[in-house]
């Protein structure tokens, strides 16, 4: 069941929003060869509970930190530890809040120090297909026009895109219906319209888009472990077109 948001309700995702947006962008800027993602994880809740939002991971379904830092072949749902940042990594940072009982939700891909043109490449094609999925986020459209768009872009650069976790709708909870899967042919899915709030998040591999869970039971990798990056916004459809709530202006 698909819940359309409110006005108002729209204004509480973007406060929480705007606040993991702040603190992705200060933990961009804390990232260099040796800081530990555990120690991004601490400032990332430190700076959340400063701005009055409860981390919107911690706990969820066990999961024990309220960031996910993902490196180089980790997809998804890293979870934060000792380990240090080496030059020529990329870390994938998702992080969510919750303000008065309405979730926000983002990510973004980060280079450590220099990083391999291979990488940066992977990292500019996940952010574009970000954008040209966002593009397809309109009144009249279908949800699956989202999902085509996405696909289309990083397939024609030779990436892949990863099946096997997708966006999501989002408001009371963090995960809400309708799934946005990454991939898929236009025209299908539910009607897109008004009060629609949803997290778009591709995850985009350099090779095999399978992934494998690793025995912590959360960090989701490539098979084959080359590289993925991922993005993600969320964004709420308005007549004049998409809104993107968690970009920093
Ligand atoms: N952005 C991710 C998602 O929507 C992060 C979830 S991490 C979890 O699934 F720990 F909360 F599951
Ligand atoms: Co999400």
């Amino acid at each position: 069941m698909v819940i359309l948001k409110t006005p108002q309700e729209i204004e509480r995702i973007r406060v929480a929003c705007k606040a993991v947006a702040e603190v992705l962008r200060e933990l961009q800027e804390e990232i260099r060869p040796g800081v530990r993602t555990l120690d991004l994880d601490r400032k990332a809740e430190k700076q959340l509970r400063q701005k009055g939002m409860k981390p919107a991971f911690l706990g969820y379904r066990g999961y024990p930190r309220t960031l996910c830092a993902s490196v180089n072949e980790e997809v998804v749902h890293g979870i934060p530890s000792k380990r240090e940042l080496r030059e020529g990594d990329i870390v994938g940072l998702d992080l969510g809040a919750i303000c008065e009982g309405y979730y926000g939700d983002a990510a973004v891909t980060v280079s450590v120090g220099k990083v391999s043109e291979r990488a940066q490449r992977l990292m500019k094609i996940t952010e574009e297909s970000l954008y040209k999925g966002i593009e397809k986020a309109v009144v009249g459209g279908r949800l699956s026009d989202i999902s085509a768009a996405v696909q289309k872009h990083v397939e024609e650069q030779g990436y892949s895109v990863v099946r096997d976790f997708v966006g999501h709708g989002i408001g009371r909870s963090l995960h809400e219906d309708p799934q946005i899967p990454n991939h898929g042919v236009p025209g299908k899915g539910i009607r897109l319209e008004v009060g629609l709030v949803l997290a778009i998040e591709p995850m985009i591999n350099e090779g095999t888009h399978e992934v494998e869970i690793l025995e912590d039971g959360w960090t989701a990798v490539t098979r084959d472990r080359k590289l993925s990056a991922h993005y993600e916004h969320t964004i709420a459809i308005a007549n004049e077109g998409p809104i993107i709530l968690s970009r920093l202006d």
